[in-house]
Order: structure tokens, then sequence, then C-alpha cells
């Protein structure tokens, strides 16, 4: 049966497409993957359809009544529900709270917290999800925060159902439940959009599939016959090459952590015991949520340890505050960039400044040279391909994967001895994923010791030098990234088991 019917529609920002003409049909039981670049106008066609933006032009129906949401309450009537990139929960509320906000209850005053929470461990247990209703979501790991907007969704009853780059935090295991799960809703009669970066993903569980380039459909067509690299010319316009290049490390030792334990907030490293050469990329494998971010942390110097030191180039810097560090040249990209990445009510300009060593650069005898500044900015826009309208564009305007460029670019443009790099390539698309690749090469070719923090299995097998296990805040081992590498080994020991480090 079609649910959704979109003709004709278009949408632009300040006099530029971000949507043009586009038909799009949905029908219930299918599974649409919908492809595209950064900025090519996927995000902005599914807020279209939640009723988050208004489109300038076009007729939208659902189950064929034509329709003009002005707010995603109203999509939601119509059984239309969405999961953003960048997820809206309230982190101080428990995980129950954010999933019935804003309903109204029935029998109030009588709250009847338990019943509900009682329904939302059934629906989670539906799903495997494993998420208690009590717990507050800001102690859930960013995996764990996306099964709640899930939840979220099948609670208030979505039969169509939107995913805006769901797996871009999932581990391969994650993702597999996850599609599980779509299929289980297609198979329930719902619609799923999913929007993603991950041509492996859509040649897998898609139904059909969708390319928007510039904002405009370039191919509508059954998954079955598509292939890799049809699906990246449609995309990007070029086919990618499958090449890559390993460097080899020095003997050098660039970062040293010794017996390092953290203390903060959710799972922390204990004693973690391991060097990264100079010229070495340590990948580090492990189900989201255990210990990934205070590792991150504890080297960039944001989490107090309890115990242990940390060297960079042979100095101990374990006193040293954050900005000091950055001085001594540490790059962090950070897996959540709209927490301790950007701040997106200010321009590309201000984001610049947001680096520890911006007082050197960009100012003179302690005054903003903004001439210099807005150089730099526009070196970096054309260098790093940032699509924006200005220096000066507020860079919540900019689509999530330009937001993350704009973060690559402040932080690994200049000279650094230790990068680390958590989810570099989280929300980019597959042309903009392998350029950041190639900097990090380059990065490692100049002699940097890189961190290199993912979730995503190919990605490492690609980078690292060496992959690190960790599971529940502790190194599991540490493993020669070659030909030998057994996989399933790796995943056991992502699950807490397999060898442990000697
Ligand atoms: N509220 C807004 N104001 C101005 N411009 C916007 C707004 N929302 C989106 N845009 C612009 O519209 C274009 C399409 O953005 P959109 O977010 O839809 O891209 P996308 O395909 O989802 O990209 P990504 O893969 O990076 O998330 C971009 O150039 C973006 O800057
Ligand atoms: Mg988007």
């Amino acid at each position: 049966m079609n649910l959704v019917s979109m003709k004709g529609v278009s949408k632009s920002f300040f006099g530029v497409y971000a949507n043009q003409n586009v038909d799009l049909e949905i029908n219930s039981g299918e599974i649409v993957a919908l492809l595209g670049e950064n900025g090519a106008g996927k995000t902005t066609l599914m807020n279209i359809l939640y009723g988050i933006y208004e489109k300038d032009e076009g007729v939208i129906k659902v189950k064929g009544e034509e329709v003009c949401f002005k707010s995603p309450k109203e999509a939601l009537k119509y059984n239309i529900g969405m999961v953003h990139q960048h997820f809206t929960l309230v982190p101080k509320l428990s995980v129950e709270q954010n999933i019935t906000l804003g309903e109204k209850f029935k029998g109030y005053p009588f709250l009847k917290t338990k019943e509900r929470e009682a329904e939302i461990a059934q629906l989670s247990k539906k799903f495997n999800f494993a998420i208690n209703p009590k717990d507050l979501v800001q102690n859930l790991s960013i995996g764990q925060q996306q099964r709640v907007e899930i939840l979220k969704l099948l609670y208030r009853k979505a039969q169509i159902l939107i995913f805006d780059e769901p797996t871009a935090v999932l581990t391969p295991q994650e993702s597999a439940s996850f599609f599980e799960v779509l299929k289980k809703l297609a198979n329930q009669d719902c619609a799923i959009i999913l929007i993603t970066h991950r041509i492996s993903e859509v040649l897998n569980i898609a139904d059909r599939v969708v390319v928007l380039r510039d904002g405009i459909k370039e191919l509508d067509e059954k998954r079955a016959g598509l292939d890799e690299n049809t699906l990246s010319k449609a995309m990007i316009g070029r086919e990618l090459k499958k090449q890559q290049i390993k460097y080899f490390p020095t003997k050098e030792i660039g970062l040293s952590l010794k017996e390092l334990s953290s203390t903060g907030k959710g799972k922390n490293i204990s004693y973690f015991n391991f060097d990264v050469y100079k010229g070495e990329i340590l990948g580090v494998a492990g189900v989201d949520g255990n210990g990934q971010k205070a590792l991150a942390e504890s080297i960039v110097g944001i989490r107090k340890y309890s115990h242990g030191k940390i060297y960079i180039d042979g100095e101990d810097v374990t006193n040293l505050s954050t900005s000091k560090r950055k001085q001594s040249k540490i790059a962090y990209i950070s897996d959540d960039r709209h927490h301790d990445g950007l701040l997106l009510d200010y321009s590309l300009e201000e984001n610049l400044l947001l680096k520890g060593d911006a007082h050197i650069k960009y100012y003179k005898n302690g005054i903003l040279d903004k001439n210099n500044l807005s150089k730099d900015t526009s070196r970096k826009i054309e260098e790093y391909n940032i699509k924006t309208y200005s220096n000066k564009t507020p860079i919540r305007l900019l689509s999530g994967g330009n937001q993350q460029k704009l973060i690559l670019a402040r932080e690994i443009s200049d000279e650094t001895s230790v990068i680390v790099a958590f989810q570099p390539t989280r929300g980019l698309d597959v042309g903009y994923s392998d350029s950041v690749h190639q900097r990090l090469y380059e990065k490692q070719k100049e002699g940097a010791s890189i961190v290199l923090i993912s979730t995503d299995m190919e990605e490492l097998r690609k980078m690292s030098n060496r992959i690190l296990v960790i599971h529940n805040g502790m190194i599991m081992g540490i493993l020669d990234n070659d030909h030998n590498l057994d996989i399933t080994k790796v995943g056991l020991m992502m699950a807490g088991t397999g060898v442990k480090n000697e």
C-alpha cells in the first residue's frame, strides 16, 4: 500500500535549492535507503515530510490525503516518526520521561509511571534493547540513546519511520540487530526510510534505493541489480578506488600511557598501559560505551585521573591542563560534536577560535586579528570542501557532514604530535570519508601518533597498524592488524571473552 507520495517537492534556503522537484513514493512493508553526499538534501527532504520544514513547492500525500504539516506533532498524528542525526533527548530526564515527554496522560493526576515503565520495558525487550526505563539518559552511551529514540517512535505508534544515519554510531553487531528490528517492522507493514552513507548496508538491507545529488533525485531503483560502483557514481559522480596504503611506524614512542586510570562520568578506563609510536595508527575497537570516551578524554586531558601517568614525546603531561596540552600539539576529533566540538549558534570563524592554540594563531598583542581569521577560515573552507553560505554562517545551518568537516579542518590541519580521532568519519559521505582517511595517513606519514577510536570495523581494518580491543574499561588485548587478524576473535574480545592481555 502506498503510504507517502511526494511530488515535485522543492525547498531552498537563501536562494539555494536544498531539494529540487523531488518525487518520492513510500510503500508499506518497504525499506527505502536514501543516499547522497554531505549536503545533498537528504535530511531536508525528510524534515519536510516530518513537519520540521515547510516545502516551497510540491504536493505531499499521506495515505492518499494531501497534507502540509506544520510540526512533527502533526506528522505523528499521521504515524510518521523520525530519529534525527543528532538526538533530541533531554539528558537529565529518565528514559521513560523522555519517551513520554509532551504526552497528555490519561487519568491525570495519577501519573501511572510504573505502568508506562512496564510498557516501555516490554517494548525494549521485544527488540532485545536491554534499556531500563528508569535510567537517566545522561548516563547512557550514544548507542543506547539511539535505542531510546527508536523506542520513543514505537511507543508513539509510528508506522512510517525515518532514520537519519542510525548506524553511524553502532557496532557491527549492534547494526545487525538494528537491521533485524527494521525487518521486523517492515514485516509488520511499517515503512522505513533509512538515510545512510554506508553502501554495504544499503546493498544488504534496502528494498529500494533513492539517491539525491545537489538536491535533485538522481536514482530511484530496486536494490536488486545495484552495486557499489553504480551507487558511488550516482552519489559523487565517480567510482571509489579501493586502494589502501599503509605506512609503517617508527620505533620512536609518541604517546605513552602508564597504568592510567580515569575517574568521571560513565565508564572509566583502568590501568591502561600502551605506547603509540610516531607514525603509527592504533585502532581502538570495542562496543560503544566500554570506556572509549574515557580513553579519549584522558589522553586529551578533559578527564581526571585516579592513577597513572601519561607522556607525550617523552614529556610527562599528566598534570597539564587541556589547553596546555593542545598547545603541546594534541588534536581531538570528538565523537559528540555538538557537545564538545562545536558551538552551533556561532559562525565558522568563531568555531575556529575554539582550538587551544587559537590565541597564538589569530591574536596579535592580545587583539583578535579578524583579517587573518577570516582568511584562514576561507582557506579551510576551500581545502576541506565545506559547503557553507559564508564564513559567518552559524554552523547550525550546515548539514551534519559539513559540521564534521569543520572540526577536522580546525583540529588536524596544523602540526600535531598526537591525534585522538574518535569516530572521525561518522556522518561523512563515502568520498569524504576517504579523504579524511587520506588526511590521517598524511599526518601519520608526518610522524603523528594517532589513536583511532571507531565502532566501524571496516574503518579500523583499513587504517590501523595495530588494534587495541577495549571492554568494560579494560584492555582485552592489542593485535597486529595484518592478514592474520582473526575478526571473530576480535568480536569475542569486544564482548568480553577471548584472551586478555598479559
Ligand atoms: N535551516 C537551514 N538553513 C539554511 N540552510 C540549510 C538549513 N538546513 C539545511 N540547509 C542547507 O541545505 C543543504 C542540504 O542540507 P541537508 O542537511 O539536507 O544535507 P544532507 O544530505 O542531510 O547532508 P549530510 O549527509 O551532511 O547530513 C545544505 O547545503 C545545508 O547547508
Ligand atoms: Mg543529513
